[in-house]
């Protein structure tokens, strides 16, 4: 039998990558707690496995991979890709799917820039082709894109993260139906439980974050559900909590791409759906809140929320 090794923490986000894919496939293994924090990645037996110090490693065999990238690629060469059906006839067909749905895609916006370009008006399209520097026009569809999935998917696992802190909390479930405290109870919920976990940028410059050197070029992954789970701001961080003082989060990211749909998502949610839901279905309850199952590291929300209406 394959004797699997992990070593690395919790706390790592590399780490926790690596374990979602293993848990995933399905692959048992056992995990070695090396702590960067407690200094252990310099120790000797671990700059063996790895010479720069680094988490995770992972031991296959007795044949070891000392970066995530690389483990990521391993075990999607040997066990399939993580998104992906098995098979190359299987995973060939997918890729034919995805592609022709691109393409598709695509066509549909070329006709709608033209369509743009001669006739302005206030939609996101045509407001960036129409700008007066736009940004290239891959960088625009990508755009349209991400507003498509960022609509579906954020606001799907928001809505569901937040009615399940409410249902699972009688006494802020009653005060947000009495006084209509549908906006504390979203930007909590997104606060809670980040639907996108994490990004990953390129270090632009030579930076050190609390005595922790991060080169120029490394590519590190910006963790907004950790940063909304600072204990230094919030109180109780892993607890839901509408009353909480109003602390700004880190749920729409940062800097130059920062959520392009946050306005929509408030709006959609706090001002829409919760309201109206809840107007429908006042009673509503979740018997089996220990059924719920949080899923996911890079989306994050509930797989299902099984409410009975009342
Ligand atoms: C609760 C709902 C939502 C949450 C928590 C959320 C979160 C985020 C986060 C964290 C990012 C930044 C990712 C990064 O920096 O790598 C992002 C980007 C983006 N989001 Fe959302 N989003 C939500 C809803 C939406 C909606 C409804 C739309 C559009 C209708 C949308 C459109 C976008 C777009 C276009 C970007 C890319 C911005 C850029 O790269 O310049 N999002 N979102």
């Amino acid at each position: 039998m394959t004797e699997t090794t992990l070593f690395g923490f919790n706390g790592s986000t590399f780490v926790r990558t690596v374990r979602c894919v293993l848990a995933r496939k399905s692959i048992s293994y056992n995990q070695v707690p090396v702590n960067v924090l407690e200094g252990e990645t310099q120790e000797p037996d671990h700059l063996e496995r790895h010479p720069f110090g680094k988490v995770p490693v992972l031991d296959v065999d007795g044949e070891s991979f000392g970066d995530s990238v690389a483990i990521m690629q391993f075990l999607a060469d040997k066990h399939g890709r993580f998104t992906a059906p098995a098979g190359t006839v299987a995973r060939g067909k997918q890729d034919a799917v995805t592609n022709f749905i691109n393409d598709e895609m695509d066509a549909l916006f070329a006709r709608a820039i033209e369509r743009h370009l001669k006739d302005p008006n206030a939609s996101a399209l045509s407001v960036m082709v129409n700008a007066e520097t736009p940004i290239p026009m891959s960088q625009i569809y990508a755009n349209i894109k991400i507003a498509i999935g960022g609509g579906i998917n954020e606001p799907r696992d928001a809505l569901l993260t937040i009615l399940y802190g409410l249902l699972t909390n009688p006494d802020q479930n009653e005060a947000a139906k009495r006084d209509g405290l549908w906006g504390q109870a979203f930007e909590e919920g997104v606060r809670w439980v980040a639907p996108i976990q994490a990004s990953s940028r390129r270090v632009m410059e030579d930076t050190e974050i609390r005595g922790h050197f991060i080169p120029k070029g490394d590519i590190v992954m910006t963790v907004q559900a950790s940063a909304c789970h600072d204990e230094d701001l919030y109180e109780d961080p892993h607890l839901y909590n509408i009353f909480r003082p109003k602390t700004p989060h880190q749920a729409f990211g940062n800097g130059p791409h920062f959520c392009q749909g946050t306005h929509i998502a408030r709006r959609m949610l706090a001002d829409i759906m919760l309201p109206m839901l809840y107007d429908r279905f006042p009673d509503m309850a979740l018997p089996e809140p220990e059924k719920v199952q949080f899923w996911g590291f890079g989306f994050r929300g509930p797989l299902s929320l099984p409410v009975t209406l009342n």
